[in-house]
């Protein structure tokens, strides 16, 4: 068994507006080790297809290897329009997703929160939007993403079959929901649960076990069950009725998609993936923004680097037990939106028009 060393942690910036993104988180974690004399242990590596383009491989043994000694993983984004036709064993999202199956990080908090400062910037009405704060807890490391059979196989008449198979355990299930209930007790003790039961047994499965594990532990949570297609809707209809959604790894990461966008961008949603504690108390994690590489906007120095410095508040709240070091960092983006410092993705009249790096540093001066 490799041990997890408590304080290390392992920048993974991968592909697109990646590393930009995470260079900002570097910047952040430098500073929190000069000037508050915190000892985090940085170390940084290729991911997805900048790992591809060097090693041939998504992700090399020394990275894995790297990876499962990290109390936390800070991850940019993987993939890009230039690895699209590479065989698919290869591809960057393969490392994303062996970083997820085999450190066994099953619950992905993804929180909505909009900013009362960028109502503007959401394509709904401010009314609907504002106050806005959902948490979906996606499971991370079953269905459809990684059930067997898979593959693409030849038929009859010259005809080929493309298989993916989505498939629940029980205990799959359960672990997640737990999640999900514990986080609504610190919140508005609200949880929706959601399925397509009405056509698929998985998705039986998961309503009478998230039903069960509610009536035998948490009978205090309110609980209600919703299929999928109308939460997605109903995102859009109403979404501060609310709370803490959890939902399978396909379902989930179409609504957190659509949630991000409630918030006014995508570039400001962070994520964190969280794996069981062992019985030292110890838990691998990963966390990264919910955002994906963006090639279209790479290399300009114009990516939003809010969701991943909001993903490394996340880091310290949930894996370095250091709370009022995530309250501060919070608190700094809120008061540099309060400034008017804006990115383009999140840019109205008025305000002021900053790149990647300078809202880094702007973020470090209130941090100060
Ligand atoms: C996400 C992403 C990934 C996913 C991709 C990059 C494999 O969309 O984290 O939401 O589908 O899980
Ligand atoms: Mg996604």
């Amino acid at each position: 068994m490799i041990k997890v060393k408590k304080r290390k942690i392992l920048l993974l910036p991968g592909d697109g507006i990646g590393p930009e993104v995470i260079g900002e988180v570097k910047k952040i974690i430098n500073w929190f080790n000069n000037k508050k004399s915190l000892d985090f242990e940085i170390d940084e590596d290729l991911v997805g297809g900048s790992s591809y383009d060097k090693h041939g491989t998504p992700i090399t043994d020394e990275v894995f290897y790297k990876a499962l000694e990290s109390a936390v993983i800070m991850l940019g984004a993987v993939g890009g329009p230039k690895w699209d036709n590479i065989e698919f064993s290869k591809k960057p999202e393969r490392a994303l997703l062996k970083l997820r199956k085999e450190l066994k990080l099953f619950a992905n908090l993804r929180p909505a929160i909009c900013f009362k400062q960028l109502v503007d910037a959401s394509t709904l009405k401010p009314e609907i939007v504002s106050g806005l704060d959902i948490m979906i807890v996606r499971e991370l490391t079953g269905g459809i993403y990684f059930g067997e059979p898979r593959g693409i196989k030849p038929i009859e008449n010259g005809e080929r079959k493309g298989i993916n198979t989505h498939t629940y355990t029980s205990s799959e299930i359960i672990r997640v929901a737990k999640i999900a209930f514990e986080l609504a007790k610190k919140r508005s003790n609200k949880v929706t649960s959601c399925e397509k039961s009405n056509v698929m047994e998985a998705g039986q499965l998961w309503r009478e076990e998230v039903q069960t594990l509610h009536d035998k532990e948490y009978k205090d949570v309110e609980l209600s069950h919703m299929l999928a297609d109308n939460c997605s809707m109903q995102l859009l209809r109403n979404p501060k009725q609310f709370d803490v959604i959890v939902t399978d790894n396909l379902f989930g990461d179409m609504l957190s998609d659509q949630a991000s966008m409630l918030t006014g961008s995508l570039g400001l949603l962070p994520s964190a993936s969280l794996g069981a504690k062992n019985k030292d108390g110890e838990m691998r994690a990963m966390y990264e923004p919910i955002h994906g590489s963006a090639p279209d906007i790479a290399g300009k120095g114009i990516a939003n680097p809010i969701a991943s410095i909001l993903s490394f508040a996340m880091a310290l709240r949930y894996s370095l037990d250091l709370d009022k070091e995530a309250e501060a960092l919070e608190k700094a983006v809120q008061d540099v939106l309060n400034d008017g410092f804006r990115t383009k993705d999140i840019l109205s009249d008025g305000m002021k028009e900053v790149s990647t790096s300078q809202m880094g540093d702007a973020l470090i001066s209130k941090l100060q």
